[in-house]
């Protein structure tokens, strides 16, 4: 007993001790120790020369001796693995791996735009269904059966119902503002519209406008020139110039189209503006009486103006795109080159 007492005591010293500085030393203990044919075993078998009566004692300190050398070896293991299992996972000196991000379409930010610069003039936004009725895409709109005008529009008609089509402006969400009653009215109508076009570089058979609609007591011919004024310095900057050219619209009286000096070459002639100086960037006019009378509303007592633009067309002079069809391809080349513009 005294023999093995000594063993086990010179053992326990070794075993405390112990520090491996790598994988290989802590085999090695495993191996001396824990091994088949290690010290463990090895004490375990002196058991058969301790006398009977101290075999109990003996028992419990042997039992301690494998516990002492088997947490001993664990607990490196144990560490072992910790720094194994970071490594593996993270290295923090590498660089980071980016994630890919989208963008915003350009035409949505143009938009975006668009509708913030009116918001702020107290304008609110209304939206309405893409597959409309002939009333508010061009009866109410002062544009009756057989209207000459209709034609200024190319339309596609639902084939399962004639009465139906795609509205070819979003002037349809003017009127279902109107037909609710609720005077005085400011808001801007965005979305898509639909015409008959065979698809080129400079027409699509779908594409986005916005429109605005303002109606009140004493609204003037000024108010419209000066909103639209305030838009056009808002979006292309301080120094863009404005000028009105009279034209022909059934739901406005008077109507105007309106230009801006050329973004690109400041009003010296360049392509876009075809050397004129100026491009044409939307229509507008004071709302017709007839149309007012449409809804149950008195052209003594209220008038309005109207106004509506093509986002492409914006988006076109704001960003020199020069093919309608970018903005449908879903081009990463295309898109990705508005990433770091908002
Ligand atoms: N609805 C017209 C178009 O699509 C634009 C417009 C709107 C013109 C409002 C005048 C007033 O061309």
């Amino acid at each position: 007993m005294q023999d093995l007492q000594q063993k086990i005591a010179a053992y326990e010293a070794e075993i405390n001790a112990f520090q491996p500085t790598n994988a290989a030393e802590l085999e090695a203990f495993r191996i001396q120790f824990l091994g088949t044919k290690g010290i463990v075993k090895e004490i375990f078998g002196e058991m058969k020369n301790v006398a009977g009566p101290q075999k109990k004692e003996a028992g419990l300190l042997l039992n301690a001796f494998k516990i002492a050398a088997e947490s001993k070896y664990e607990a490196f293991v144990h560490l072992q693995g910790n720094s194994q299992n970071k490594e593996a996972k993270i290295d923090l000196t590498l660089p980071g791996t980016s994630i890919p991000l989208g963008t915003r379409h350009p035409l949505k930010m143009v938009e975006n735009k668009m509708v913030s610069i009116f918001e702020k003039l107290g304008f609110s936004v209304a939206t309405g269904p893409e597959v409309e009725d002939d009333w508010h895409n061009f009866t109410s709109l002062n544009m009756p059966e057989n209207h000459t005008a209709r034609d200024m529009q190319d339309t596609f008609y639902v084939a399962s119902n004639p009465d139906w089509v795609l509205r070819t402006h979003t002037s349809s969400v003017q009127a279902r503002m109107l037909e609710k009653g609720e005077l005085p009215l400011r808001v801007i109508c965005p979305g898509r519209v639909y015409r008959n076009e065979t698809i080129s570089a400079r027409a699509h058979c779908f594409f986005h406008q916005c429109e605005g609609l303002y109606i009140d007591k004493g609204v003037s011919f000024a108010d419209l020139k000066q909103t639209l004024y305030h838009f056009v310095t808002e979006m292309f900057g301080a120094d863009t110039k404005v000028r009105f050219r009279p034209s022909y619209f059934p739901f406005t009286e008077p109507s105007a189209e309106m230009d801006i000096s050329c973004t690109v070459c400041g009003g010296s002639g360049c392509n876009l503006c075809k050397h004129t100086g100026w491009v044409e960037i939307l229509g507008c006019g004071m709302v017709h009486p007839n149309m007012l009378r449409n809804f149950g509303i008195d052209p003594e007592v209220y008038s309005g103006f109207a106004f509506g633009m093509g986002v492409e067309r914006i988006t076109q002079i704001k960003y020199q795109v020069n093919d309608l069809r970018l903005y449908s391809q879903n081009d990463l080349r295309f898109l990705r080159q508005f990433q770091s513009i908002e």
